[in-house]
């Protein structure tokens, strides 16, 4: 296993829409995803997508800790092929934070509510619903197989911001401001 190098904001392989993955019992499948999670690991990051590590295919990992998700831990999920649905018209906004974006921070609308599915590295389909945190997570993973970085989502350019300098006025003002973790 090794840590992959990470693709940041201008890198060609994050502009383009990546490919379906088709071949399930491609040697090199598994060895790929076990970088793409010691990866993440050591960047500290909840989700990452293939094309974050240069390669234009349709792999996302993440996770989703307990106390983002009411409790309930959504263990590490590799989702290959991945598609979204929103169930309703209801949207929220809340700061994201990338991998591909470092330093940065913004507020980006994502759908409340989804249903999503996704092959395992098995090749088996798996249907899920989210909400919150955890449908956030999912969205702006699977906009990086679309060739998206979440400053394009943003409805509201000025809320872009260096996290550091957020950080630092909230403690001047006595505030405690916990951002997102990055994906
Ligand atoms: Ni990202």
């Amino acid at each position: 296993m090794s840590v992959l190098p990470i693709a940041r904001m201008g890198a060609e392989v994050l502009k383009q829409r990546a490919a379906e993955v088709t071949d399930f019992k491609d040697s090199d499948l598994k060895g790929f995803v076990n970088d793409m999670i010691e990866t993440m690991v050591e960047a500290r990051g909840v989700g990452l997508a293939a094309p974050q590590v240069f390669r234009g295919q349709r792999i996302v990992i993440f996770f989703v800790p307990a106390g983002r998700n009411g409790g309930v831990e959504i263990p590490l999920t590799v989702m290959i092929n991945p598609v979204i649905t929103p169930l309703d018209d209801a949207t929220n906004d809340a700061f994201e934070a990338c991998l591909s974006v470092p330093g940065l921070t913004g507020t980006v609308p994502r759908f409340t509510n989804i249903k999503y599915r996704f092959h395992d590295m098995m090749g088996a389909e798996i249907e899920r619903e989210a909400t919150g945190f955890h449908a956030r997570v999912v969205q702006h993973e699977c906009d990086h197989l679309d060739g998206v970085l979440y400053p394009q989502r943003m409805a509201d350019m000025t809320t872009l911001a260096f996290a550091d300098v957020l950080q630092a006025e909230a403690e001047a003002r006595g505030e405690e401001l916990e951002l997102d973790e990055e994906g």
